[in-house]
C-alpha cells in the first residue's frame, strides 16, 4: 500500500489551485439517470470517488463520454458526458457501493424515473454507523414502498411518485439530495422543510433546474418542487470544493506560510475563515480567489463546534484539530454531527499533541510547541488529511500510511502541495 512520508517545517508559499468539489459532484452524476438526455459535467476533480461513481453509473447502463480537459483558469477540471437514454439495470450491486456511501444517490433517480430500484446499503468512511433511514423514509412520503432485504434496500412506485411534504427530522445532506432528485419527477408539488443548506444542493438544484426542473428556495431551508414529466439536457460546471480550500488554507496557516488558493470561493468556507482569522491568519480577496497568511503572528487556539451549513463543517474538524495542536493554549472541538469522528487523536498524540476527548463528542486541544514526525494512519478521509498537515507542520519525518483515503478526495495533493515548497512524496510499496 502506497505511503505519504512528508519532512516537515517548511514554510508553505505560492499558488494552489482548487478542484472542483467532490460531494458536489458526485450527486450531480447521479442526477444524470434522471433525463433520457445527456448531461454534461465539467470541473469534475480527478478522484477515487468519482471513478467510482463512473463505475457504478456504467453499470446501470448510463453511457459517459470523457470529453477532455475544459480549460479552467490553467487547470484542468475533467468533462463528462453522462447519457442516461439506454439504462439497462435498476439494480445497484453490493460490490461498486460497498466502498462509498455516496452510492445511495442513485436511489431516488433510479426510482422516480423507471418505479423501481434496489440498492445495497452502503459503505463508505469509518465514521460512526451513517444509516440511511431518512433517505427511506423521505421517499416513502413520495408514495414508495420500500423493503429491506439481503443487504438491500427495496424500493417500488409502480405508478410513480406523488409529490408530498416531508419534514426532515435531521439536517441531511445526502438525504435531501436524494429527496429533490427524485421530486423532480414526482406528480405535483413536493415540499422538503429542514433541507440541508450546504453549497453542493445548491450546486445540484441548479443543474436540476437547468435540465428543467422546477425548484423553489433554493438555498433555503424550504425547498419546494412542481414535479415535470421529464428532464432534458443540460451543461453545468462543478463549484470549487470547499473542503479543499479549507484544507489548504490551514496549510498555509500550520506551516506559517503565504498561500494563493486560485479558484477558490471565501464565501463558501466562512466559518471555516472565520477561526482561522481569529488563530491568526491574514485573509485577503484576490482576483479568483483569496489570499491567506501567517507569517509574523503566533497562532492562537480557538474553540469551535460542527454544525450543519452555513456552521462549521465537520469536513474540516479534523484538519482544524491538528492546527489546534500547535497553537499557544487551549481549543475546545465539539462534534455534533457524527459520533466516531476523533479516530484522528491518537494519531495526532503519537506526534506530540496533548489532546483528550470527552464522551466522544469533544475534545480539549493543549497545543504543544512542536509536534515531531511519527507513523501514523488513519481510517477515514478528513483525519487522513489532518496527519499530512501536521506532518507538514512536526520536526523530523512523518509517514503517513493507507494513502487510499486520500486518493479518494485530495486531487494531486502531493504535487499540489511540493509546489509550495513542502517535501513530501508518495512511496510506492
Ligand atoms: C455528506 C458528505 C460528508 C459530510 C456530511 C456532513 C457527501 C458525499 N458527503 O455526507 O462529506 O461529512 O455530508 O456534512 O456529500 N443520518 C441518519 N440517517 C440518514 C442520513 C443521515 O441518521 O438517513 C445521520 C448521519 O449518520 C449523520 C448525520 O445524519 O450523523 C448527517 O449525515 P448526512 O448529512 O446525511 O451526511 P452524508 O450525506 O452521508
Amino acid at each position: 500500500m502506497d505511503r505519504i512520508v512528508i519532512r516537515g517545517g517548511v514554510p508553505l508559499h505560492g499558488e494552489i489551485q482548487i478542484s472542483g468539489a467532490k460531494n458536489a459532484a458526485l450527486p450531480l452524476m447521479a442526477a444524470c439517470l434522471l433525463s433520457e438526455e445527456t448531461l454534461t459535467l465539467s470541473n469534475l476533480p480527478h478522484l477515487a470517488d468519482i471513478s467510482t461513481m463512473a463505475h457504478l453509473l456504467a453499470d446501470l447502463g448510463v453511457e459517459i463520454s470523457m470529453n477532455g480537459h475544459a480549460p479552467n483558469g490553467g487547470h484542468a477540471g475533467r468533462v463528462f458526458g453522462l447519457s442516461g437514454k439506454n439504462i439497462s439495470s435498476t439494480t445497484a450491486d453490493y460490490d461498486l457501493v460497498r466502498t462509498m456511501r455516496a452510492s445511495i444517490l442513485v436511489l431516488g433517480p433510479l426510482l422516480a424515473r423507471f418505479g423501481e430500484a434496489k440498492v445495497s446499503l452502503p459503505g463508505g468512511c469509518a465514521i460512526g454507523t451513517r444509516p440511511v433511514d431518512i433517505h427511506l423514509k423521505g421517499l416513502e412520503a413520495l408514495g414508495a414502498e420500500i423493503e429491506l432485504e439481503g443487504g438491500y434496500v427495496i424500493a417500488r412506485a409502480p405508478d410513480g411518485l406523488k409529490g408530498g411534504r416531508y419534514l426532515f427530522p435531521m439536517v441531511s445532506v445526502g438525504a435531501t439530495e436524494n429527496l429533490l432528485m427524485a421530486a423532480t419527477l414526482a406528480e405535483g408539488e413536493t415540499v422538503l422543510a429542514n433541507s440541508a443548506r450546504e453549497p453542493e444542493i445548491t450546486d445540484l438544484a441548479n443543474c436540476l433546474v437547468a435540465m428543467g426542473a422546477k425548484i423553489e428556495g433554493i438555498g433555503s431551508d424550504t425547498l419546494t418542487i412542481q414535479g415535470v414529466p421529464a428532464l432534458h439536457a443540460a451543461e453545468h460546471s462543478v463549484l470549487p470544493d470547499r473542503i479543499e480550500i479549507g484544507t489548504y488554507a490551514t496549510a498555509a496557516v500550520i506551516t506559517g506560510g503565504d498561500l494563493k488558493l486560485v479558484g477558490a470561493r471565501l464565501d463558501l468556507i466562512e466559518a471555516v475563515a472565520e477561526i482561522l482569522g481569529s488563530a491568526g491568519a491574514t485573509i485577503q480577496e484576490i482576483d479568483n480567489g483569496f489570499r491567506i497568511s501567517r507569517t509574523d503572528c503566533e497562532l492562537k487556539g480557538v474553540d469551535m463546534i460542527t454544525e450543519p451549513y452555513p456552521g462549521f463543517p465537520t469536513d474540516m474538524q479534523a484538519q482544524l484539530m491538528a492546527l489546534m495542536a500547535v497553537a499557544n493554549g487551549a481549543s475546545l472541538i465539539t462534534e455534533t454531527i457524527f459520533e466516531n469522528r476523533f479516530m484522528h487523536v491518537p494519531e495526532l498524540c503519537r506526534m506530540g499533541a496533548n489532546i483528550n476527548v470527552h464522551h466522544q463528542a469533544s475534545a480539549i486541544v493543549r497545543g504543544v510547541e512542536k509536534l515531531s514526525g511519527a507513523q501514523v494512519m488513519a481510517t477515514d478521509l478528513r483525519a487522513s488529511v489532518s496527519l499530512v498537515l501536521a506532518g507538514l507542520a512536526a520536526e523530523g519525518e512523518t509517514v503517513v500510511n493507507r494513502v487510499y483515503h486520500l486518493d479518494r478526495g485530495y486531487e494531486h495533493l502531493e504535487a499540489k502541495l511540493s509546489g509550495c515548497g513542502a517535501r513530501i512524496e508518495r512511496v510506492k510499496d
